[in-house]
């Protein structure tokens, strides 16, 4: 049985990851409309990813006998200078969400709460991947600068990404 805390820090947390769907969405617009549809189909390969996080812990709640009370969700920022700025948009929040993780997973820890704690250690793996793979977008971007010829390259990797459902969500 979850924590009334835990319960709550776990319904902001779902928050926070719809939001980074919605971000990511807002991003897919803009490359969308500065013609790169490999980019935006990168960001919305990533936006399902955040939907299945929210999922995942959404589930979770459930599972635990716990309630869920969904929170509303902010607008995201919709226009970016560049595809570099864009990326280091998204890694900023990554760092954001990072943080949040850690302070849950201190929390599970506090409470007690063993079952939370083993949960929330898939979350914290995926945030290493995630920095890692927006990381690398950053420093690709940088190393390309103003070689549209080495944009066009780069959008042309991105738009083979493909969703693969987390395995929790396959059950
Ligand atoms: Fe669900 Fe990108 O963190």
């Amino acid at each position: 049985m979850l924590t009334p805390k835990l319960e709550k820090a776990l319904n902001e947390q779902i928050k926070y990851e719809w939001f980074s769907a919605y971000l990511y969405m807002a991003i897919a617009g803009y490359f969308e409309n500065d013609d790169l549809p490999g980019f935006a189909n990168w960001m919305r390969v990533q936006a399902k990813e955040e939907l299945a996080h929210g999922q995942i812990m959404f589930d979770f709640i459930c599972e635990t006998g716990g309630r869920t009370n969904l929170l509303p969700v902010d607008a995201p920022k919709n226009d970016y200078s560049s595809a570099l700025n864009a990326f280091e948009y998204s890694l900023e929040h990554e760092n954001f969400v990072t943080g949040r993780i850690n302070t849950l997973m201190a929390l599970a820890k506090s409470e007690g709460d063993h079952a939370a704690e083993i949960f929330l250690q898939w979350f914290v793996t995926e945030q290493i991947e995630e920095e890692a793979n927006f990381g690398l977008l950053v420093k690709k971007l940088k190393r390309i600068g103003d070689d549209g010829n080495g944009l066009l390259r780069l959008d042309e990797e991105l738009a083979t990404r493909v969703f693969v459902p987390p395995a929790q969500l396959a059950v």
